[in-house]
């Protein structure tokens, strides 16, 4: 079976580079934070041109660090979209606050006109979560949370390095968590993650709940958290910032191949990229109104599929208690369909699309 994601193709690919990074932090005696971590931080802030990069230990720990800076309190509703990972509301569910789901656009991205639907006294912020390597629609839901008086956090966990009108992903909102999970397209091979903002105060409390509510009189002001980056994760990262422009291109390469195979077909919907989007492909997901039977189909040809996501958040167990009429299959149609007719394809940059092609050709 061709791996769905080759990660053991893109070690063998930068070894020397890699292997080297590991043991001079080895050496440096350097593990928690130090030099490599405060150069990722520095790259990270140049290459999303938001101006402060802070590191920490996953991407549902950024969400969590954000959304706490942004003042999240017991009793508050965020918006976030009904399609996406778990992690997108379950940090708001942490925090205390209670996640209202919007309805996703055919383009799996959150719908502006639904999350204006879900605003309510209590709304205090909209997560918009750029999926599979795809923006959301920023200057819409700029329009809906200045009208309202509400931040943005965005979930740039899957779109680091795509752009919107020139602009990275990242640098869109009010503050971005983004994750560095090994099978992201710029991954670290452990569990890594970040926080993005223009806002010099969010960052700073980010970095203080990041590190127990340390202050800057080296008081613990308020209660905070250990989220902090290793420096072997920070020395990898830095090597595969150097590969990840090549990596994007081979990636969009992918896709065009995919495009072109799956017009062939009109059971397929191919992803659509909205005008000043420029996607990295984290996933190529299609849909099917015969998702179990193609994949069926490839799956006997060595070809593997991955389902994100096979069900609306709403509809899971653990929100089963928030589910409101405006959240059920009927408001969050699109969510609900889409989850039942959606999979992905191999697309990352070690990918071999037109072997994928042939195979799929035969059974098609
Ligand atoms: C949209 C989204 N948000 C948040 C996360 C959480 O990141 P992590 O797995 O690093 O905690 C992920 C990771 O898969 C994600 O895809």
């Amino acid at each position: 079976m061709i791996p769905f994601v080759n990660l053991s193709a893109q070690y063998k690919a930068y070894k020397d580079e890699i292997d080297s990074a590991i043991i001079s932090v080895l050496e440096s005696g350097s593990l928690i934070g130090g030099a490599e971590v405060q150069k990722f931080e520095e790259n990270l802030a140049m290459d999303t041109g938001a101006p402060y990069a802070v590191s920490c230990a996953s991407g549902t720990s950024a969400l969590c660090l954000a959304l706490a800076a942004l003042g999240l309190t017991p009793g508050d509703e965020v918006i976030v979209p009904d399609f996406t990972f778990a992690a997108t509301a379950d940090a708001v569910a942490l925090l205390g606050g209670i996640p209202r789901f919007a309805d996703i656009g055919d383009d799996f991205l959150i719908s502006p006109l639904s999350v204006e639907e879900r605003i309510s006294p209590k709304t205090v912020g909209i997560i918009a979560v750029d999926l599979f390597g795809q923006c959301a629609n920023y200057a819409e839901l700029k329009s809906i949370a200045s009208k309202h008086g509400l931040w943005i956090l965005e979930d740039a966990a899957q779109s680091i390095g795509a752009l919107q009108n020139g602009k990275g992903a990242g640098s869109l909102a009010t503050i971005a968590a983004t994750s560095f999970y090994p099978t992201k397209p710029f991954g670290a091979y452990g569990d890594a993650g970040a926080v993005l903002t223009a806002d010099e105060h969010l960052a700073s409390q980010v970095r203080k709940f990041a590190s127990h509510g340390r202050n800057a009189e080296d008081r613990y002001a308020t209660v905070g958290t250990n989220s902090r980056l290793d420096a072997i994760q920070a020395a990898i990262l830095n090597v595969k910032r150097n590969h990840l422009e090549k990596e994007i291109l081979a990636r969009q390469q992918n896709a065009e191949l995919y495009n072109k195979l799956f017009s062939h077909f009109p059971k397929f919907k191919t992803p659509s990229i909205a005008k000043g989007n420029s996607s990295i492909f984290a996933q190529y997901a299609v849909t099917s109104k015969d998702r179990e039977n193609v994949i069926q189909k490839f799956s006997e040809v060595g070809v593997p599929t991955r389902i994100y996501y096979n069900s609306p958040l709403s509809a899971e167990p653990c929100f089963a208690h928030l589910k409101t009429a405006a959240s059920d299959a009927h408001a969050n149609f699109n969510a609900y369909r889409l989850s039942k007719e959606v999979f992905c394809m191999p697309i990352d940059a070690f990918t071999d699309v037109l072997e994928i092609s042939r195979k799929i050709k035969s059974v098609l």
